[in-house]
């Protein structure tokens, strides 16, 4: 197949791309989106920041702006995330103890409710984990509120909407041989034991020369994937350019190709200078739109099944 998306479909899987609503207006970025892409998560506008600027008055006016894009082109849509200690709005960062855990809890039910039957999957919870060797919870105003609040988002999630899969969403899981891979394995293992309603691991995949794809990353995918969720590559991206970058590109796509429940791939933006790191041009696309090295790879790569 000749765009990323079909080819990904002739092994059932998705390939996705983060979206910003403020690009939408741009004809060269939503061309080349709607072209390559079968899956959208919204870059910002679904986070607790953007969808409840002011406690118990929501905003999906950016958010669904995203959603309806996605739907009116056909594509599937990932929600990005209900659950997080960073982008929170003012109020909620001032928030601690019981009173926030109710106010999170209302959060992420009006979100899950608000979207409900549109989302193919939800990062519930976001970057829980520490960085480092401690395997340690990472510390915010939620977790404050005590070691049960993921098991208490997923359960709140899971009751608003069904049918959405529901998936842990971080960075630096990608290596299993670190603290924090295992620490978020363990906490799936225990969550699928006791019954909290857990769907899939999203693997956030952004990769430079400091963090760079692992030499174990199939064993990442697959590891995680034994415990009995889908395993989806949720915000990659890869600093660097040309047939080293293509490289990369290509062994992270093959690593999820050899896992039969790694489900898709979403790439976090769609040129060089649509990403948060531009700089590093992580991307498949130029800031022109030109194909780079790396989508030819990545297109390969899908095609050789
Ligand atoms: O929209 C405002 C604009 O009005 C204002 O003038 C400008 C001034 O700073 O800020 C704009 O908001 C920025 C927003 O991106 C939209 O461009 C925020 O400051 C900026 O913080 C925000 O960055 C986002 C970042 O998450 C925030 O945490 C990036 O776009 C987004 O790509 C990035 O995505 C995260 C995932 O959600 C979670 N995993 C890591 C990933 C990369 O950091």
């Amino acid at each position: 197949a000749t765009t990323l998306g079909a080819s990904a479909a002739q092994t059932g899987r998705y390939f996705g791309t983060a979206i910003s609503a403020g690009k939408l207006g741009d004809s060269a970025y939503t061309t080349i989106a709607a072209r390559e892409f079968d899956m959208v998560t919204a870059e910002n506008e679904m986070k607790l920041d953007a969808t409840e600027p002011n406690q118990g008055q929501f905003n999906y006016s950016a958010g669904d702006r995203v959603a309806n894009w996605a739907t009116s082109n056909g594509k599937r849509l990932r929600g990005h995330t209900l659950a997080w200690h960073s982008q929170q709005p003012g109020w909620m960062q001032n928030m601690s103890g019981s009173t926030l855990r109710t106010a999170m809890l209302n959060h992420v039910t009006q979100v899950a409710t608000h979207y409900k039957g549109k989302i193919y999957a939800w990062d519930v919870v976001n970057e829980a984990f520490a960085d480092g060797s401690s395997g340690a919870r990472r510390d915010s105003n939620l977790q404050r509120t005590g070691n049960d609040w993921i098991e208490a988002a997923f359960r709140a999630a899971r009751a608003a909407d069904p049918a959405a899969k529901l998936c842990y969403n971080d960075y630096n899981i990608d290596d299993w041989s670190h603290a924090k891979t295992q620490a978020v394995y363990s906490m799936v293992r225990d969550f699928k034991s006791r019954g909290v309603p857990i769907d899939c691991v999203g693997l956030q995949a952004h990769f430079n020369s400091g963090n760079p794809v692992p030499g174990n990353f199939t064993s990442t995918v697959s590891g995680f994937a034994a415990l009995g969720v889908d395993v989806q590559i949720t915000e990659l991206d890869i600093q660097g350019s040309g047939t080293d970058q293509a490289n990369k590109y290509r062994t992270v796509v093959n690593a999820c190709l050899a896992v039969p429940r790694c489900t898709g791939i979403t790439v976090w933006g769609v040129r060089d200078s649509d990403s948060w790191r531009a700089s590093d041009t992580p991307l498949l696309f130029d800031n022109g739109g030109n194909k780079k090295a790396a989508y030819n790879a990545t297109l390969d790569a899908l095609n050789v099944v």
